[in-house]
């Protein structure tokens, strides 16, 4: 009896295990946008700004008493399979990767009129949403920032900053999953809305 089960058994092994590597694949595929060093670290994201652009928060010093937290422009991009997802749901997704990437203010004055007209890049931040790495108590979410202080260099790899340091606020103010979805237009048109929230076709 046990002969003739056997076989059997090992043809659903062998499915088993065929599936199951082609379930891990799909999963490694759909977080390529995401690498963690051996040290757990997050690799610096590159090819951003071929990216989904979902917007440019500013706060400039001169409307800030001289000393904004943040004084730059903030662009925005999340990463292709997380906007198809957010596109499709309204949720980020675990894998969800957003950048931000910062550029100091540069000229306030062009020919259309006096403003602020984007200068140079100065750095670049990113949150990570991933449910096995990072805790309920930051919603999931991992921050990450590869800017030396003097905005001089980016650095290859980030350590995952303390939730105080950046967590706290996003969880106090941000309107979506710790996100500003608030201050992202593109973002908020294209909630759930699939094909439909992309500005037209
Ligand atoms: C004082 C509150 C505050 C702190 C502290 C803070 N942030 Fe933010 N963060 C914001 C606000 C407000 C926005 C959206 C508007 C903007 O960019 O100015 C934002 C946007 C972001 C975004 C774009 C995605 C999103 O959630 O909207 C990233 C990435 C980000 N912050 C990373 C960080 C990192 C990394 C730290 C810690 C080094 C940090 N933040 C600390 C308030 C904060």
């Amino acid at each position: 009896m046990n002969n003739q089960i056997k076989p059997v058994t090992y043809v659903i092994s062998l499915l088993t295990l065929v599936f199951g590597m082609s379930v891990t694949s799909m999963v490694h595929a759909d977080k390529g946008y995401v690498h963690f060093d051996n040290d757990g670290k997050l690799v610096r994201p590159v090819g951003y700004r071929e990216w989904i652009y979902v917007g440019t928060p500013l706060t400039p010093n001169d409307m800030n008493n001289g000393k904004a937290a943040f004084p730059e422009f903030h662009n925005v991009y999340i990463d292709p399979v997380s906007w198809a997802h957010w596109k499709k749901t309204g949720e980020f997704r675990d894998g969800t990767l957003i950048v931000k990437e910062l550029v100091s203010v540069g000229t306030k004055s062009s020919s259309s009129g006096k403003g602020y007209f984007m200068g140079d890049f100065l750095g670049l931040e990113a949150v990570v949403k991933d449910r096995k790495r990072f805790p309920a108590s930051s919603q999931h979410w991992g921050f990450y920032r590869f800017t030396t202080d003097d905005h001089k260099t980016l650095l290859p790899t980030s350590r995952v900053m303390k939730e105080e340091s950046c967590a706290a606020c996003h969880k106090a103010s941000a309107k979506q999953d710790m996100i500003f979805l608030q201050h992202y237009p593109v973002l908020q048109a294209s909630k759930g809305l699939g094909e439909k929230g992309i500005g037209g076709k």
